[in-house]
Formats: C-alpha cells, sequence, structure tokens
C-alpha cells in the first residue's frame, strides 16, 4: 500500500455561479460529514465562485484550488489574478498548465515553470497538469511530449518542492470526450513521469524524492471507471472535470478513493465483476 496521499479534484472550469457554486461545494461537504479516511478532496471553481465555495465548506476537510493564476505578485497585467489574491481568498490548490490553458490562452512549458516558482514561493499546492494531444498520441510521442512538459515544469525547481508539488497526466484526447485513457495506460505514462523526475533530481541523490510525488490521472473520469483507476500502483488519485459538476456524480468517486485510502481498493478482475 502507497503512503502518498490519495486526491480527488474537481475542476469546475467555467461553470457555476456563485449560487450554483454553493449548492454543489455544500453538498459534497454533506455528502463526506462524519466519514473517516477520506482522500484530499479539492474544489476547483471558476475565480469568481473561489469565496462560495470556501464558505460552504468551512468546518469540512475539503480544500479549495483555483484554476490558473499570475506569477507575479501584482501589476499592470489586465485580467490576471495573483497568486497573493487567491492567499487572501484562503485557496490552497493552484492548478498549472491545464491543458485548455496550453490551447486556448498561451501557456508554454515556459509559463508553467513560472506558475510552478510562483505557487511555492506562495506555499499554493500546485496540481501541475501534462499529457499529450491525439496527434502527438497517434505518431507515438506520448512519453518524449510528457517527459518533456515534465522537465520544463520543473526546471531550477528545488528538490525539496518534490514533497509539495503534485503532477496530473491528462491526454488532452480523453479530456471531455468520454474517451478514459486504459487505466493500465494511464498507469504506465504515469510511471514514465515518476521515472522523469527521479532522474532529473538523480544528480543531488534526490531520486527517491520523486516517490512522494503524488500523481493524479485525468480525462473523463467518472464513477464507472475510477474503481479500475485506482486500484493501480501509480494512479494516487483524479482530476475531474465533467462528473466533478454533480454532487451525485463527484461523491461515487471520493468514495473509491476513500477505498484506496483505506487499501481495500478492488483488483481490475474485481471491481469488473461488481459493475
Ligand atoms: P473531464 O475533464 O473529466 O471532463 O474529461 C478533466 C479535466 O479537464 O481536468
Amino acid at each position: 500500500m502507497t503512503k502518498r496521499k490519495t486526491i480527488i479534484a474537481g475542476n469546475w472550469k467555467m461553470f457555476k455561479t456563485r449560487k450554483e457554486a454553493t449548492e454543489l461545494a455544500s453538498a459534497v461537504a454533506a455528502g463526506i460529514k462524519g466519514e473517516k479516511d477520506l482522500p484530499e478532496v479539492v474544489l476547483i471553481p471558476p475565480f469568481t465562485s473561489i469565496e462560495a465555495a470556501i464558505e460552504s465548506v468551512r468546518g469540512s476537510s475539503i480544500a479549495v484550488g483555483a484554476q490558473n493564476m499570475d506569477w507575479r505578485d501584482d501589476g499592470a497585467f489586465t485580467g490576471e489574478v495573483s497568486p497573493l489574491m487567491l492567499l487572501d481568498l484562503g485557496v490552497k490548490y493552484v492548478l498549472i498548465g491545464h491543458s485548455e490553458r496550453r490551447q486556448f490562452f498561451g501557456e508554454t512549458n515556459q509559463t508553467v515553470n513560472q506558475r510552478l516558482k510562483a505557487a511555492l514561493a506562495h506555499k499554493l499546492i500546485p496540481i501541475v497538469c501534462v499529457g499529450e494531444t491525439l496527434d502527438e498520441r497517434e505518431s507515438g510521442l506520448t512519453d518524449s511530449v510528457v517527459r518533456r512538459q515534465v522537465a520544463a515544469a520543473l526546471a531550477e525547481i528545488e528538490p525539496a518542492a518534490l514533497d509539495i508539488i503534485i503532477v496530473a497526466y491528462e491526454p488532452v484526447w480523453a479530456i471531455g470526450t468520454g474517451k478514459v485513457c486504459e487505466a493500465d495506460e494511464a498507469d504506465r505514462v504515469l510511471g514514465q513521469i515518476r521515472a522523469t523526475i527521479a532522474d532529473l533530481y538523480k544528480e543531488g541523490g534526490h531520486s527517491a524524492r520523486a516517490e512522494q510525488v503524488p500523481l493524479l490521472y485525468g480525462g473523463s473520469v467518472k464513477p464507472a471507471n475510477i474503481e479500475e483507476q485506482m486500484a493501480k500502483p501509480e494512479i494516487d488519485g483524479a482530476l475531474v472535470g465533467g462528473a466533478s459538476l454533480k454532487a451525485e456524480e463527484f461523491l461515487p468517486l471520493v468514495k473509491a478513493a476513500q477505498k484506496r485510502v483505506q487499501g481495500t481498493a478492488k483488483t481490475t478482475k474485481d471491481s469488473l465483476s461488481k459493475v
């Protein structure tokens, strides 16, 4: 059984007004009330609903994250939100380099690295997202793309930061498409990511720290496929989009991750025979 943290994070993307956020966050908090051995549950609303979500989960173990942030503390950067502003709200986590940011908003490996440095400097827990496009997968480039993204994100990052950083593997072709990456394949790519991290830090003798980094899978995670993923050694949790928007779909994901925390996650065969 792994000693790494198990995490279920819900990325709400550009959904949920304050009222809707209050309803959803309250329903998630009510759904896990009194439960033991929970994974770390992180709700990641759009900026405008962060405060409402934080109010709604107060007194529970649920943490709230942001979907992006600028790397500077303040300045003339119209439309941006700084790490200080997130901390001021009580935000604990921040997504960095989500593929939709890379695809639609000019995020690059270099700006991912800048954001990661800023998150660490401000003690926000970063969830760094990597993943290949369909074209890259079909050209056999999955591993090299993902390795490159991880190496670029971690450039000049101190080994001690590996005790804080979380990495999410989200193949772009699996996000919002209903096409989930097979659990074996997600597990394999996450293994590559862990090996990449170990390799990057071997010089100072810090490879072992790679073992501590929680690795998440994201891309069409649903109640129907989570159990299989939670049974894999390298999959420490999930970054969930669509299925995080309804408490009745999100709570079963938390319950499946709870089994991993308890060390009773079913093997693939067991969980399939239950369906
Ligand atoms: P999805 O999104 O679960 O809707 O595929 C995952 C994500 O983008 O984080």
